[in-house]
């Protein structure tokens, strides 16, 4: 498994140490998109280059690390074929591996703490998509996604 993991200035911290806590817990291979510096970074530049990356399957699934997490997760969900699901707490983000199949999470450096992060990147790495009704819902998504439109919606 690969993740792709990518961050701005303020998250250079909780990146670095995510990273790690991935390698050492799950021995996954961990590519870095983000910043290593605390000079002012655009966000939307990662959240852009984790997303492209987990698109074009260079990797599996991407982590996204911003000051809310807010910005990052909007920037990596304009690229097609991105369910970046924003969590601040674990049962969302399993949930939404189970329920929403999404392949890139994202969270801010200045909402969780570092052992709260770990535990939400628990919740998602190991959930698994239940398919089955929730197939439907993620259609209608990449409908709206493809066409701008929603023939359900009519
Ligand atoms: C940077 O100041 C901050 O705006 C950014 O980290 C993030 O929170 C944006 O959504």
């Amino acid at each position: 498994m690969k993740i792709g993991i990518g961050n701005d200035h303020v998250a250079v911290e909780m990146k670095t140490i995510i990273k790690q806590y991935i390698e050492e817990t799950y021995g996954y291979e961990v590519i870095n998109y983000g910043t290593d510096s605390t000079e002012r970074f655009n966000y939307p530049i990662s959240g852009y280059k984790v997303a492209k990356a987990v698109a074009s399957h260079e990797v599996d699934k991407g982590i996204v690390i911003c000051g809310t997490g807010g910005g990052i997760s909007m920037a990596a969900n304009k690229v097609k074929g991105i369910r970046c699901i924003l969590c601040s707490e674990p049962y969302t983000a399993k949930l939404s591996r189970e329920h929403n199949n999404t392949n890139m999470l994202a969270f801010g450096a200045r909402v969780v703490g570092q052992e709260l992060a770990k535990m939400i990147v628990d919740a998602w790495l190991t959930g698994e998509y239940e398919g089955g009704r929730h197939q439907i819902r993620i259609d209608m998504i990449s409908e709206i996604e493809e066409t701008q439109n929603l023939e359900a919606a009519k």
